[in-house]
């Protein structure tokens, strides 16, 4: 069985907390803090969203519901389990999880270096609207605006397909 055949994804959980610090540790150089991840796991206006692989956090995306648009704010997957479709799992469940709650729009910013989540991104139909200069201001590195919908202004369909988990119950 391959590892996202094998993997679930559900609704992050407090006691969650420590795994997904880990990760968000490994691969952010400014991380969110367990304070940031508290609140918006209590939040009814965000999606927040891990993927289990043989009972293991291995990945996690988060984002905040605005009326009809869904901000994406953070998404990562452990190093070692990149390339295998968890990162798509978890976009395509946040996607219907937006579109569930009457989104049309999804939008997020990507720091201009990271050429693979661009590219993971556009490979989803995300299409790039614009740069917000100096966006960063850990490092005064540019964002790169990019975004999907519905809506005649952004008319990109998901390009790759919904993954079926074998357990979506978990997930509200
Ligand atoms: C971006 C990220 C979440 C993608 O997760 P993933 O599980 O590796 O992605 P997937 O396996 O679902 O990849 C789907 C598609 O995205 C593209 N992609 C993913 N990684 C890529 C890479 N290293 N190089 C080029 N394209 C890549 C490919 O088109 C891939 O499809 P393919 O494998 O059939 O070619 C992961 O790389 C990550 O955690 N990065 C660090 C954190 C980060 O940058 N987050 C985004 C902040 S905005």
């Amino acid at each position: 069985m391959s590892t996202h055949e094998s993997a679930k994804v559900r609704k992050m959980r407090m006691p969650d907390l420590e795994q997904v610090l880990n990760i968000e540790r490994e691969v952010f150089f400014s991380s969110w803090s367990r304070a940031f991840f508290q609140d918006e796991i209590d939040s009814v206006s965000s999606i927040q969203l891990v993927v289990e692989v043989h009972g293991d956090i291995a990945g996690y995306i988060c984002a905040k519901i605005f009326s009809d648009e869904v901000h994406i704010t953070n998404i990562a997957v452990v190093p070692g389990m990149r390339r295998q479709k968890l990162g798509s799992m978890l976009l395509s469940r946040c996607i219907d999880k937006g579109l569930e709650l009457g989104a049309k729009w999804f939008i997020l910013e990507v720091r201009e270096s990271n050429t693979v989540a661009k590219e993971f991104y556009r490979r989803f139909g995300f299409r790039e609207l614009g740069i917000r200069i100096g966006y960063y201001e850990d490092t005064g590195e540019s964002a790169v605006l990019m975004a999907w919908g519905r809506t005649d202004e952004c008319k990109s369909d998901r390009t790759i397909p919904v993954f079926e988990e074998p357990n979506t119950k978990d997930c509200s």
